[in-house]
């Protein structure tokens, strides 16, 4: 019988974690019955409605109870519990399982959304798969007189399309299994081994050796778990004797690889895609999903790509064929995953079209049961005939008989064979739960380490014991008295670990890496409960201690988040306790922060396989824009990013996290297969050929690299004053990369300098008129860049206003003091008010760019710059969109507080203009011609007098704003401790003091000049009067 099945869909939104709430995330999804509304966190306006079958709120409204069960509050209440989410979909899937239907189940979302909560479950919570389990074997005992049931159970990971076979026995198949297809079976894991179950501890503890597989196989290969995917398949077999009919069915559960995997390899421009393998059955699912909703739509599709990846091969018929499949995604809440979430519920809404055509199976074994059943009945059917009929040869009834016997043996050895099967696997059971009954009495009884691990689902798995007596720790694991760990950076012997007198010590050997509490130590050091140890470069484990020393704590505050946290702060990046979590604390710098936590290890990671490799590539992290602001002064964004050195030569590239990342799992893959062909045993693949640079994931062309930016301030222009500088060229992070020497020369027309004459008092003068200015960059000098390698050179990119393309200078190579000898003539045509006040407000960002040997020189775009015929480039109105200055520092303030005073001072400006013109006609009505002379002679002199003043004034100015710069750069330096903090503030007030002396001098001169002008100037009207 064939049935249609659209394949079901639920939402599950999980609670918030820690760093959501310490990051005063806020939840953007609700939820009305079975439909999910996601709303854009920039934009409330803009929502977006889905409708599934199910969604689950898990969000809030729940509690703990005693047996750590998370319940809703109150009876009734809205939380969706691990036990109602079964009751919708496992009980579903058990359903079709025992009806002898395929079925498949599989999991959906973002890392860390929940998938594996809702699939296996922590600790009492269990999810979906345990209860399935243990609610199949209650359904098969309880049904026992009417079938008989035989349940095999398998796990496997697909990984870098390498299936690994979580339950072997052996050593792991290099290349993984081998995925094959048959006519009847469809594609299927060769060689994969296949458990016969009778209980539910007995698939609990199956799991658990999957987990600590898939653990250990994580850290030895340096690979990352939520980039695989895994598979559990429950074989479900009934034989109905009294109907003679046998059910077959596969269930498979599965629990994909993290989605946002799936959308980074397209969204990062980097020279090179993401791993061929690292996406492809993700992003292989996705387009065979998108195809079979296409189907379902009506649409043509010619091609189902189900063979693209092993994923899709396996899960073929859960995809549009024989089985009744359900997909739970699931989903952060937090508006910082707004984009992921969207994506997740456009995914779900995709597969919820796809449909599906279930049939009852009847598996070739049972056939041939039911096949050899009828033969003997026919055999026995001929041989009474014979005997009836009277002419029975001996020959034939012997062979009639002898065939029958060996039907009826065929047929006790099939129903045997699975009784031999279960007690293989049975005696198995029994020796792994006197494995894990040993470990946890040895838990009862000694000291040891646990492993933590990225993926809390893998955390707590592995332990080892530290015994009385001294033991090695590292790879080597032939001596009887050592502790074998495999990870990137553990050497052969790498630390000894003491258990005498029951105290523990841990003594790192040289060269080793070995992280206590965050601080790294070569000492003997003597462990206590709860210790953080994190060997080589990123192997993490909590010190558990003798059970005397552990108090009822919890240790599931240790995870892995916890230790990547501590190892920051000790390297001086962290957040105050009283930061975190409150309102104050800046959103953007929070995210840097756990960018930064997030990125370490891998950069520990980068480091030791570059290391291994003989890359000789050192990765840095580095806050990019810490200390850079815009051409308003306006911090601009920060965010991490990688500097790459390499070599001798000292090539530097500055990679995006983004790219980082890819680049991260591409050197996976190069040092996996390097690992593979070192240990010898894939003879097959053996390639000892060097990568080629275009597929090196540790190289990359070189590249223009931006040292840091210089301020060049505007505001002299607009009063027509000639201003002289030398600019700091400050870095990223505030080093000085180099002093730039510029100048700012209002010219005429043709380039002529204009002299003190021509300076203005009132900038409004320049409204609608011509203003034309030269900008010299005359030399760069103390090149930080070229003094640290001499082949490199250096060219300097400023843009003007709109132009939305850089001017650069010649590129000047191998000098640390070199002239640039670089002018560049300016002029605006009609000044406008907003262009004034653009000059006024803003300065040039001057671009220091670094060039390596071998890099292509930046080059001037001239597209779509006006320029007259005689070079002179015209520069184009301010942005009117552009928002003021909102920098609320106090200091700022102060600044702000400074151009009231001079607008206050162009008012009392204007006043005594008018009042000078109303003192002309006066004069003009009163005396003769000849005193005119008179009158217009004292005009330029008073106005002379005050350009100078204001001249003196805008100078002052700069080294005021030199202060402000200062100021904003100064930070507390890394070891914050009491008298480090106490200095910087000393420090702090000490440069603030200067700063508003400085401000108050620079004001308070020029309010004495203009009181002094303008008393001059009354004292002359005076007199004439
Ligand atoms: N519904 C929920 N209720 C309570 N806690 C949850 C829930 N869902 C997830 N969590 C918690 O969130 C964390 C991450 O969940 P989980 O390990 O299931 O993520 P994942 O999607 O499997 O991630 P990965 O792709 O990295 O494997 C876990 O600590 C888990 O306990
Ligand atoms: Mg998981």
């Amino acid at each position: 019988m064939h049935n249609k099945d659209c394949v079901k869909v639920a939402v599950r939104v999980r609670p918030f974690n820690k760093r959501e709430r310490d990051a005063g995330s806020r939840c953007i999804v609700s939820m009305v019955l079975s439909s999910i509304t996601i709303q854009d966190p920039r934009d409330c306006q803009n929502s977006r409605s889905f409708c599934f079958d199910y969604a689950y709120w898990s969000h809030s409204g729940f509690t703990q109870d005693c047996g750590g069960l998370y319940v809703p509050e109150e009876p009734g209440g809205r939380y969706a519990d691990q036990d109602s989410v079964f009751q919708d979909l496992g009980e579903g899937i058990l359903e079709n399982a025992l009806q002898g239907y395929n079925a498949t189940l599989l999991a959906y979302g973002q890392t860390g959304s929940g998938k594996s909560y809702s699939m296996l479950g922590y600790g009492p919570n269990k999810g979906l798969v345990p209860k399935l389990c243990e609610r199949l074997f209650q359904a098969v005992k309880g049904s026992q007189d009417t079938r008989q049931c035989q349940v095999f159970f398998s796990m496997l990971e697909i990984y870098n399309e390498q299936v690994v076979d979580l339950l072997s026995r052996g050593s792991r198949t290099p290349g993984g299994l081998r995925v094959r297809e048959e006519q009847q079976r469809g594609f299927y894991v060769e060689g994969l081994r296949i458990v016969p179950c009778e209980s539910s501890p007995q698939v609990e503890q199956l799991m658990e050796q999957g987990t600590r597989t898939r653990t250990t196989a994580a850290t030895h290969m340096n690979a990352n778990s939520s980039r695989s995917h895994m598979l559990i398949i429950l074989q479900l077999q009934q034989i109905f004797s009294k109907e003679s009919i046998t059910k077959q069915s596969n269930v498979n559960l599965v629990d994909l690889a993290g989605s946002e995997r799936q959308r980074s390899s397209g969204s990062e421009a980097d020279r090179l895609k993401e791993g061929t393998a690292i996406n492809l059955s993700l992003t292989t699912l996705g387009n065979v999903i998108s195809s079979l909703a296409d189907v379902a739509m009506g649409k043509k599709v010619v091609h189902i790509p189900y063979r693209d990846s092993v994923l899709t091969k396996l899960l073929q018929s859960a995809l549009g064929g024989n089985s009744r499949t359900v997909m739970i995604a699931t989903l952060s809440p937090a508006d910082i995953c707004y984009e992921e979430s969207l994506s997740t519920l456009r995914y779900a809404e995709r597969a919820k079209r796809i449909q599906n055509r279930a049939v009852v199976n009847e598996s070739p074994t049972e056939r041939l049961v039911k096949e050899l059943k009828a033969e003997n009945d026919r055999l026995l059917h001929r041989l009474t005939r014979l005997g009836q009929e009277g002419h029975r040869t001996s020959n034939e009834t012997k062979e009639l008989r002898q065939l029958l016997t060996h039907n009826e043996l065929q047929i006790r050895a099939i129903q045997t064979l699975w009784e031999q099967h279960l007690q293989e696997a049975l005696k198995d059971w029994e020796q792994q739960y006197a494995n894990i009954t040993q470990e946890r009495r040895k838990m009862q009884m000694h000291p040891y380490i646990l492993n933590i691990n990225e993926d809390a689902q893998l955390s707590g798995v592995v332990k080892l014991f530290i015994l009385e007596g001294e033991w090695d720790v590292g790879m080597c694991d032939s001596s009887p008295k050592s502790i074998s760990i495999k990870g990137l950076g553990i050497q052969e012997r790498h630390a000894v670990f003491r258990n005498e007198q029951r105290r523990i010590t841990l003594t790192p050997l040289p060269g080793s890496k070995v992280i206590v509490n965050g601080v790294s130590v070569s000492q003997t050091t003597e462990l206590q409960h709860l210790d953080r140890l994190i060997l080589g470069s990123n192997c993490t484990y909590l010190f558990i201690s003798y059970p005397s020393e552990r108090s009822g704590d919890d240790w599931s505050r240790y995870d892995y988040d916890y230790f990547q946290s501590e190892l920051a702060a000790a390297q001086g990046i962290h957040l105050g306790e009283s930061s975190v979590g409150s309102d104050q604390t800046d959103p953007s710098l929070l995210a840097i922060f756990y960018d930064y936590v997030k990125l370490m290890p891998m950069m520990a990671e980068a480091n030791q396989m570059s290391q291994e490799l003989n890359k000789g590539v050192e990765f840095k992290l580095e806050i990019k824009n810490l200390t850079l602001s815009d051409s308003k002064g306006r911090d601009l964004e920060k965010e991490i990013v990688v500097r790459v050195t390499a070599g001798a030569k000292k090539q530097v590239w500055v990679w995006s996290k983004a790219k980082f990342v890819n680049r991260k799992f591409l050197m996976e893959e190069v040092y996996q297969q390097h690992h593979l062909e070192r240990s010898g045993d894939n003879v097959l693949t053996r390639t000892d050929e060097v990568l080629p640079r275009d597929r090196d994931p540790f190289w990359d062309p070189v590249e223009p690299l931006l040292l840091g930016t210089a301020h060049l301030w505007l505001q002299s222009l607009a009063f027509r004053i000639p201003l002289e500088e030398q600019l700091e060229v400050l870095g990223s992070e505030g080093t000085e990369e180099a002093i730039l020497q510029v100048q700012l020369v209002p010219c005429n027309a043709s380039g002529l300098v204009l002299g003190e004459d021509d300076i203005l008092i009132d900038p409004s003068e320049l409204l609608d008129r011509r203003l034309d200015f030269q900008l010299v960059l005359e030399q760069c000098c103390g090149l930080r860049w070229i003094r640290e390698v001499r082949s490199r050179g250096v060219q300097i990119g400023f843009r003007l206003l709109d132009c939305s393309q850089p001017l650069y200078t010649p590129a000047v190579w191998h000098n640390v003091n070199p002239l640039l000898d670089h002018k560049v003539h300016f002029a605006s045509l009609h000044t406008s008010q907003r262009l004034l006040d653009y000059l006024q407000s803003s300065a040039v960002v001057l671009e220091l760019w670094g060039l390596q040997e071998g890099c292509t020189e930046l080059e001037s775009s001239l597209e779509g710059v006006r320029m007259t015929a005689e070079g002179v480039f015209i520069i184009e109105e301010a942005d009117p969109t552009d928002p003021a200055a909102a920098d609320s520092s106090e200091l700022c303030c102060s600044v702000r507080a400074l151009q009231q005073d001079l607008e206050e001072m162009k008012n009392i400006n204007a006043s005594l203009r008018k009042e000078n013109h109303s003192l002309r006609e006066q004069l003009s009505a009163a005396r003769n011609g000849g005193e005119g002379v008179r009158s217009r002679a004292v005009r330029p002199s008073c106005d002379a007098e005050f350009a100078r003043s204001l001249k003196v004034f805008y100078q002052s100015m700069t080294s005021v704003r030199g202060q402000l710069q200062r100021l904003r750069r100064h930070r507390p330096s890394d070891d914050t401790n009491l008298l480090g903090l106490r200095l910087f503030v000393t420090e702090q007030s000490c440069l603030l003091k200067d700063f508003s002396e400085q401000l108050e001098q620079c004001v308070s001169t020029l309010k004495q000049d203009v009181a002094a002008i303008v008393r001059r100037k009354r004292e002359q009207a005076g007199n004439w009067s």
